[in-house]
């Protein structure tokens, strides 16, 4: 079996850790422990899990994240969800062929009494908004309780290797989110009154004001929250184009799972879509777990995440097609090839246009829903609720800090702590954290020192960020007007050429020239994160400006590190002073691999494509009913079973949503689904803690 595990990476280091054996359809397969089962079956080059009973179509994973019910499998004889079940030593674990036989009913069993517990805040998520919350009512000394269904806490920082916005004071920006997430959970322990519940699944907010919450997929326990926080963020957006659901298409948050937490590498060639923040940043990853990135398309004129990120992955040789949109994933049992075209001003595909490139993986990233059902629920109880960072609003991982500090806040009030104020500009941070980035511009090399030494901003676009200013020693570099917002500039001439900026800048946009010693070849000091691709003193890089766009080739004079640069490498090249401001980095992914097939595939048609993952029911199935004038969620569901499945709606809600859009039906003629619980699949027998003999199986 091939071992497809990440085994070198810039960033992560790679524990040594305990190998024990499962079963996968009766192979003796290896597994490391600890990890969840859908990753030991990606590491051992399984991606097929099943075979659905609707039409015998391949099933994989998606979300990676036990949102779309996906990725069953039978272990030791009950479906579970393989990303979110740990593999033992010695289990069986089987793919679900068809419908999955129910388990025999064992005698002998025995049910154990659910433990009540009392808490006057409820954290459903052990995210940054969670643990920011958190740390404001552990100050407060407030007893709260914080449940994740993770076995660690961070929620989505645990899977960002990069460096974070924003600014150090506020948000921890220059550290990367692997850190930050260490930094808070560390916080989180000085707190005697925070309890943290791991591996913990809140099943549901019933109406009676109690929350259940299932752990380690057997223990039942209830809890009596006087508050509930949700900060449960966000479920991955899916999207409809043929073979939208092969295996080998999946979420861009689902690959981070598996490359950057459970170090497995999941594909050879992936190819993007979205270029959105997570699009950019997955892509990135990728390139620093060593898997080639084809493309990346984004249906807008430009791309919605913020231009740094764009440049950063373009300099390093992955294309980003914009006004171009995903045709159809292309293969019988796992993607072999992805269909892109230009699309015109109404968002269609332009006929003609088609390329199609090999690749083994799909990444989608076309946006975020907040996973808000338990504030409804809650609300509908009657409890006091509240809700914080993607859970209430999507936006980046620095404001969901402040979303969470401001509802920690907030919360302590409703409680008593009124003394406790909530400082006014924590309010305005949060929305410029929040906000859009500003327009596209060209990075100013003019006003720049000719001489000695200088940072060089290749900053294209205003956004909130500002470390570089923070960190320089000798005040080089400020940030006009608002502290946050606003591209860097030079404010004297005293740079000492110590590089923390070019260390700190999250985008890797900064490059120090150095003309002392040879003022008409000065040499370049460029950040460098990508040791896949490894560069070394005496190499020859193609030199790109900041956008990609090739200079000239140059030799690598020095590579440094140290433990200041948090990883981050310094690779130094010697040029003519006529491009040394221009030089922003180098390529270092061949370009064959960006290259399209010689002829397009495009032979299927949209009807065909996949709305109801669960249920394997068409947009053409669905379309058909809308066209016959039903207006309701409801009977589209009872007719065509879509949303029936076991992930209760939650990944194809928002298509069949779409769906009546694209068919030009407003949306108030439109009657919503009932929600009914519950929303997170779990067997009956937890309810009442079963147990059988002797044990607790
Ligand atoms: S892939 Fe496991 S629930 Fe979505």
């Amino acid at each position: 079996m091939p071992d497809e595990r990440i085994t070198r990476h810039p960033i992560l280091s790679i524990p040594q850790r305990k190998r024990i054996g499962f079963y996968w359809n009766n192979t003796r397969l290896e597994a490391h422990e600890g990890e969840v089962i859908s990753s030991a079956l990606f590491a051992n080059g399984i991606h097929v899990f099943g075979h659905h009973a609707k039409d015998r179509s391949a099933q994989g994973i998606f979300c990676a994240n036990g949102q779309c019910a996906q990725c069953m499998v039978i272990a030791n004889g009950i479906p579970v969800k393989s990303c979110m079940t740990k593999v033992e030593e010695n289990m069986v674990v089987k793919g679900i062929e068809g419908l999955p036989v129910l388990p025999e009913a064992k005698e002998n069993f025995r049910f154990t009494p659910v433990e009540e517990v009392d808490t006057d805040v409820l954290i459903i998520g052990g995210g940054p908004a969670g643990l920011s919350a958190a740390l404001e009512l552990g100050e407060c000394g407030i007893d709260t309780l914080i449940v994740d269904d993770k076995d660690r806490l961070g929620g989505k920082l645990v899977l960002q290797t990069h460096k974070f916005f924003g600014s150090i004071e506020d948000c921890y920006a220059g550290t990367r989110g692997i850190d930050i997430a260490k930094l808070l959970e560390e916080n989180i322990q000085g707190y005697p009154c925070i309890t943290v519940w791991l591996n913990s699944t809140a099943m549901y907010v019933f109406s009676d004001q109690k929350v259940g919450i299932v752990t380690n997929n057997r223990q039942y326990r209830i809890v009596n929250p006087k508050v509930v926080l949700t900060a449960a963020g966000a479920r991955e957006r899916s999207l409809i184009f043929p073979g939208n659901t092969l295996p080998g298409v999946y979420g861009a948050g689902a690959f981070q799972t598996l490359a950057n937490r459970d170090l497995v590498k999941p594909a050879k060639k992936l190819f993007m879509v979205g270029g959105g923040n997570v699009g950019l940043i997955a892509a990135y990853h990728a390139l620093q777990a060593g898997i080639d990135v084809v493309g990346v398309v984004e249906a807008l004129p430009k791309c919605s995440g913020y231009q740094v990120h764009a440049d950063k992955i373009k300099r390093l040789g992955i294309p980003i097609y914009t006004s171009h949109t995903i045709v159809s994933a292309n293969g019988d049992e796992h993607v072999e090839s992805i269909t892109v075209s230009e699309i015109d001003g109404d968002f269609k595909a332009i006929p003609g246009t088609e390329k199609t490139y090999a690749c083994d993986t799909v990444l989608i990233a076309v946006g975020l829903s907040p996973v808000n059902e338990f504030f409804e629920e809650a609300k509908q109880a009657g409890i006091k609720v509240f809700a914080a960072g993607d859970a209430r609003e999507i936006a980046e991982a620095s404001s969901a800090m402040f979303s969470g500090k401001i509802a920690g806040l907030e919360i302590a009030r409703e409680l008593g702590a009124e003394e406790r104020v909530i400082p006014e500009d924590w309010y305005r941070k949060e929305e410029i954290l929040k906000g859009p980035p500003g327009p596209v511009g060209k990075p100013d090399y003019d006003s720049l020192p000719n001489q000695t030494i200088t940072p060089v901003f290749h900053c294209a676009q205003e956004i909130p960020c500002n470390p570089c200013a923070s960190v320089c020693p000798k005040g080089v570099i400020s940030i006009p007007g608002d502290s946050l917002l606003g591209k860097p500039r030079i404010e004297n001439n005293q740079c000492v050429g110590c590089n923390k900026c070019v260390f700190i800048c999250p985008g890797l946009a900064i490059s120090l020239v150095d003309y002392r010693q040879d003022p008409n070849n000065p040499v370049v000091s460029l950040a460098y994160e990508i040791y896949n691709y490894e560069v070394k003193k005496g190499d020859t890089v193609l030199l790109t400006d900041y956008e990609g766009t090739p200079l000239q080739e140059a030799e690598v004079i020095a590579v440094v590190s140290n433990k200041a640069s948090q990883k981050t490498q310094i690779v130094k090249v010697r040029v003519p002073k006529g491009i040394a401001k221009k030089v922003a980095g180098f390529r270092v992914q061949r370009e064959e691999v960006t290259l399209p097939m010689a002829k397009p595939a495009v032979e299927k048609i949209p009807d065909e494509a996949i709305v109801c993952r669960c249920e394997r029911v068409t947009a053409g199935e669905i379309r058909r009913w809308i066209r016959r004038g039903i207006r309701d969620l409801n009977q589209i569901k009872a007719i065509t079973r879509a949303g029936m499945g076991a992930c209760g709606s939650k990944t194809c809600h928002d298509l069949i949503v779409q769906l009546f859009k694209d068919e030009g039906v407003p949306l108030e003629e439109v009657t919503p689904h009932t929600i009914r619980p519950l929303f997170i699949e779990e067997p009956l027998g937890v309810f009442c803690n079963i147990g059988y003999g002797d044990r607790d199986e």
